[in-house]
């Protein structure tokens, strides 16, 4: 642990060459510290217990991971190392089984090895750092394209609902749903969020509210319970949040709490749409109910920070994230454009012209 910094947006994740260097997600906006990870077990770690999250950013810090593995490696063939990237990617992929972005990244770092193995280790590690560094730029870039294609959806002087964090920290920066909203008050729009606080690890609250505020953009924090009632009376004109894994159909997985917003944007005639990158769209399976969906401690439900609200007698059941049905997305906003429904064929198209 590194000590703190001055209140002004930090990178999510950095390579520091024989390091990782990430932003303490668990302790903002109070506190701002720096967690280093020496070895691929620190990142495993990480990505476990929260100091980094949101899809995009776990798959970089995946792609760092194996990166951090070839350093560390102390094989002296190409093939050996190659078996050290294997065996780091199995536990690797088992961190948080829910955001597609870290099986993404992994196999796009594994496919890179592979088809080094005759090279030396040397060459197969300058490879490694090169790719991971390429993940985490090419994040940023199509951050602000998705902000490009899905600020046209925002009125001017409209509200936006969102769910949990997919801004700046949850990314390489920009952010999907808050880079959207990010591009929009760019071009010039009014507009003014609304950030659900997303319970149990306050999300909205701590790091959602924290981002816009720090970028001057109008934000209210309201409890998750209150959005259907907001939704009714005709205050929120817009719902955007990100995603943590889309399936072939469509259907999309995000935050716990985000099937009840769509359900309810339904309902009040209000567009729903989800902002992701081609990255986190799993083609390998047909809906949502092939998703893994991560169970949390319960003691995460159970107590406030590190304070207990309840005794360890009063069971709780902690699922990290919820499946919305296809049918209730408006519009799925990603590099190459906006998808809308019928999602089988838009989804198959856009991969097909990537
Ligand atoms: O548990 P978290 O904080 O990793 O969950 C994050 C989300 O659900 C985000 O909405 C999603 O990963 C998209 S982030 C651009």
């Amino acid at each position: 642990m590194e000590g703190e910094d001055s209140l002004t947006m930090l990178p999510t994740i950095e390579w520091k060459g024989d390091h990782i260097r990430m932003l303490d997600q668990r302790k903002l906006p109070l506190k701002k510290e720096y967690y280093v990870c020496k070895a691929p077990k620190d990142v495993m770690d990480a990505i476990k217990k929260m100091v980094i999250r949101g899809a995009p950013a776990i798959g970089i810090a995946a792609g760092m991971c194996m990166a951090l593995c070839a350093v560390r490696s102390k094989a002296r063939s190409g093939s050996a190392l190659l078996m050290d990237l294997r065996k780091t990617a199995d536990t690797l992929e088992k961190a948080r089984p829910t955001a597609y972005n870290l099986k993404w990244a992994i196999k796009r770092m594994l496919n890179r090895a592979e088809r080094m193995t005759s090279s030396s280790p040397e060459k197969i590690r300058e490879s490694m750092i090169e790719e991971a560094l390429s993940i985490l730029k090419e994040d940023i870039d199509i951050n602000r394209k998705m902000g490009y294609f899905g600020q046209e959806l925002i009125p001017d002087g409209a509200t936006v609902l969102t769910h949990c964090n997919a801004g700046a920290l949850a990314t390489g920066g920009y952010g999907t749903a808050l880079g959207v909203i990010r591009a929009a008050v760019e071009s010039g729009k009014k507009v003014r969020v609304m950030a659900d606080e997303t319970r149990p690890w306050l999300q909205g609250l701590r790091l959602t509210a924290f981002e816009l505020m720090e970028d001057g953009i109008p934000v209210e924090v309201i409890t998750d319970s209150a959005a259907g009632s907001f939704m009714r009376s005709g205050r929120i004109d817009i719902v955007i949040t990100g995603a943590d894994r889309i399936a072939a159909n469509g259907d999309t997985a995000n935050k716990i709490g985000t099937y009840q917003i769509a359900v309810l944007a339904k309902e009040n005639r209000i567009p729903f749409f989800i902002a992701a990158p081609l990255s986190t769209i799993d083609t390998s399976i047909k809906s949502g109910e092939e998703i893994d969906i991560e169970f949390r401690d319960p003691d995460e439900i159970r107590r406030i920070g590190r304070k207990s609200i309840v005794g360890q007698e009063v069971n709780a059941l902690n699922p990290a994230f919820d499946v919305t049905p296809s049918r209730y997305i408006t519009g799925i906003i990603t590099e190459k454009g906006i998808i809308g429904p019928p999602y089988i064929s838009g989804i198959r198209r856009i991969f097909q012209n990537k």
